[in-house]
């Protein structure tokens, strides 16, 4: 694993841009796995300064999300749908169609997770995974666990994500208990994975996560054994590492 340390979040949201346009100037029609939550969107931000000074162009990008809440559709404005248009793909040239995400209003589980993973499959593979880092060690939304569930499956959230991650929606009786995730196989196989974390408040879970037992209590943990991991993360997050 490479961490890089950045001054703050801008700093964070720069450099990790810098590697994900990196990948997109190297390889035009690459594939990139991208994240929702707080973290990525000072990345997202600084892509479409890029992309408004024409250094970098989406219009042969294939994009593929790491997961979305079950029962949400596009339109909802707490759809990881929703997210990606209005934080990244509304203000660049990617063509929509090669955008994707989980099927939230799909209410055949298994379809919705049979359909995905094939999307991943037929996209060639992952290029370069961005993920951000739950409190709890979770990727995507793979919630600690006693095993670590290779493909796209339907999650039931853990308390904490939903306290977490309340602070989207009018109450926490409004966030659903569910979602659709790739699966940490699915994860694994990107050829490039990039990590944000950014905050005191991921000190101690990113500590777990680089020098901790590889367990699927800690599901990032597993990010141990993948060949090419960069890290980047702000001097806060990076408060509980000797670095
Ligand atoms: C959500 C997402 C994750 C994300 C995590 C952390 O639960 N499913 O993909 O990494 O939250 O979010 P934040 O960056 O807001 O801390």
């Amino acid at each position: 694993m490479i961490i890089k340390k950045a001054k703050n979040y801008q700093d964070m949201s720069r450099k990790a841009a810098n590697i994900i346009s990196a990948q997109i100037i190297m390889k035009p029609d690459c594939v990139l796995g991208l994240a929702t939550g707080s973290t990525p969107i000072g990345i997202y931000r600084q892509l479409i300064d890029w992309y408004n000074k024409e250094d970098v162009d989406f219009s042969r990008v294939t994009s593929i999300n790491l997961d979305e809440y079950r029962g949400l559709s596009p339109e909802n404005d707490q759809s990881y749908r929703y997210f990606m248009n209005t934080n990244l793909f509304d203000h660049v040239n990617i063509d929509k169609s090669r955008t994707f995400v989980p099927d939230g209003l799909e209410p055949d589980a298994q379809k919705a997770c049979d359909d995905y993973n094939r999307i991943i499959a037929q996209s060639g593979g992952i290029d370069l995974q961005l993920l951000g880092l739950g409190h709890n060690g979770h990727i995507g939304f793979n919630e600690p666990s006693d095993v670590f569930i290779k493909e796209t499956h339907c999650v039931d959230l853990t308390e904490r994500t939903i306290e977490a991650n309340k602070r989207f929606f009018a109450s926490e009786a409004d966030v659903p208990r569910q979602a659709y995730t790739m699966g940490i196989g699915n994860i694994m196989q990107a050829k490039k994975i990039l990590v944000v974390v950014s905050g005191a408040d991921k000190a101690s879970i990113l500590k777990e996560v680089v020098s901790g037992p590889i367990t699927p209590a800690v599901p990032a943990s597993i990010l141990q054994l993948h060949s090419d991991v960069t890290i980047v993360a702000d001097e806060a997050a990076l408060g509980a590492l000797e670095i």
